[in-house]
């Protein structure tokens, strides 16, 4: 049977023309260094400028800038790089950066490294649904911060948050915003003149494109340097080492197919979304929506569901050919509460009976059909 892939969020397929135009620059003469100066390197050298100049008309950036488009291994190292660069760019004018407790932990855990080497970090609540208050950045505001940085849309409950509100009062004080993108980039509208976002971080692999690719947006006029990576002057100095030329054109293909695909998408895709929501929470006892009902991403269900382990129903749906996911990552081992839950306050015990659809090119009505028809006998064999 075909397996149903309900987890769009931890990753989705390469699109085959991503994987095509990839295909050619793997094979033949297109395998030259970019950085070279004679044909094969200029061909390189074209193909990853035609990919810049996608990514930035894609967010509404400058698709003639050579610099405020810097391609990166994906969401993680922009995150890294936006932060830590930002950060001690800006030390001399101040210590102070603001994030949020429902952050990604490639987020969360850079600015916590930075709470060690002596920044002052304030990590902001959120509501029950994830929502961060923008008029609690704007109390948490001193006259040492340099940096805020919010995400634009929750990966384990899809919230999304105010992020032009945000970007309006940080503009209006002089404090870089940094906005992760890496979820919505692709499903919603995401334009960093009306957002007001400084720096913007976005994925491959969350579009159809290839893992370990990415890119951080860097607003022209910004006060960041890099920080991170010592070598080459690769990316006009703002990421060394040999760029991934294959990674980046395929990059530059999926956000193309994205910008194509998304507003047919997220009709289509939040049509289904709100059927299995709708299903799930009338047809199931026991069971509620996590994150917002309307502000949330349009691909993006995820539930709790009381006296299950969602790691159980995972593997519940897993043998019955249905790919889902609890949301939350764990290490192996060590089962921790998803930190998002918890910061949404959902006791510790009943966070672990969470469970995330999130819907992707190739799923169906029928799809749901079925995902429908294997929930029931699979809830109700796990809360015997
Ligand atoms: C919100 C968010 N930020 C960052 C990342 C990390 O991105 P990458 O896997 O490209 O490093 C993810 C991945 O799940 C994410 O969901």
């Amino acid at each position: 049977m075909r397996v149903i892939y309900f987890d769009h969020s931890a990753t989705t397929p390469v699109h085959p023309a991503v994987a095509n135009e990839m295909y050619n620059f793997l094979t033949g003469d297109n395998f030259g260094n970019p950085s070279s100066i004679y044909r094969f390197g200029r061909m390189a050298r074209e193909a990853i400028e035609l990919a810049r100049g996608k990514i930035a008309r894609a967010i509404g950036a400058d698709p003639n800038s050579p610099t405020e488009i810097v391609f990166t291994s994906g969401g993680t190292e922009s995150d890294n790089m936006a932060i830590h660069g930002a950060a001690y760019t800006n030390s001399n004018r101040g210590n102070h950066i603001i994030s949020c407790a429902v952050e990604h932990h490639a987020v969360l855990n850079t600015v916590k490294a930075l709470g060690q080497q002596g920044f002052d970090i304030t990590i902001l609540p959120v509501d029950r649904y994830g929502l961060v208050d923008a008029s609690d950045v704007a109390k948490a505001v001193t006259d040492k911060t340099i940096l805020i940085t919010i995400m634009h849309a929750n990966n384990e409950v899809g919230t999304i948050m105010p992020i032009a509100e945000i970007g309006k009062l940080a503009k209006e004080r002089g404090i870089i915003f940094h906005v992760d993108a890496v979820q919505s980039f692709g499903k919603v509208p995401v334009n960093v003149d009306e957002l007001s976002v400084d720096l913007l971080t976005i994925s491959g692999h969350k579009i159809y494109g290839p893992k370990g690719t990415g890119a951080l947006y860097i607003r022209t006029g910004t006060a960041w340097q890099q920080t991170l990576l010592h070598g080459g002057a690769q990316e006009r100095l703002r990421r060394a080492g040999t760029e991934n030329v294959p990674g980046i054109i395929g990059l530059g293909k999926a956000v193309e197919l994205a910008m194509e695909n998304m507003e047919k998408e997220n009709k289509r895709l939040s049509n289904l979304r709100d059927r299995l929501i709708r299903e799930v929470t009338t047809n199931f006892k026991d069971v509620r929506l996590t994150g917002h009902p309307a502000k949330r991403l349009p691909n993006h269900a995820s539930f709790l569901f009381e006296d299950i382990e969602g790691e159980e129903l995972q593997l519940k749906l897993d043998a019955e050919d249905i790919a889902a996911s609890t949301g939350s990552a764990c290490t192996s081992g060590s089962m921790e509460p998803s930190h998002v839950l918890m910061a949404m306050g959902v006791p510790p015990a009943e966070a672990y009976g969470s469970l995330r659809l999130t819907l992707g090119a190739g799923n169906t009505e029928e799809d749901v059909d079925r995902f429908l028809a294997v929930l029931g006998p699979a809830v109700e064999s796990l809360r015997i």
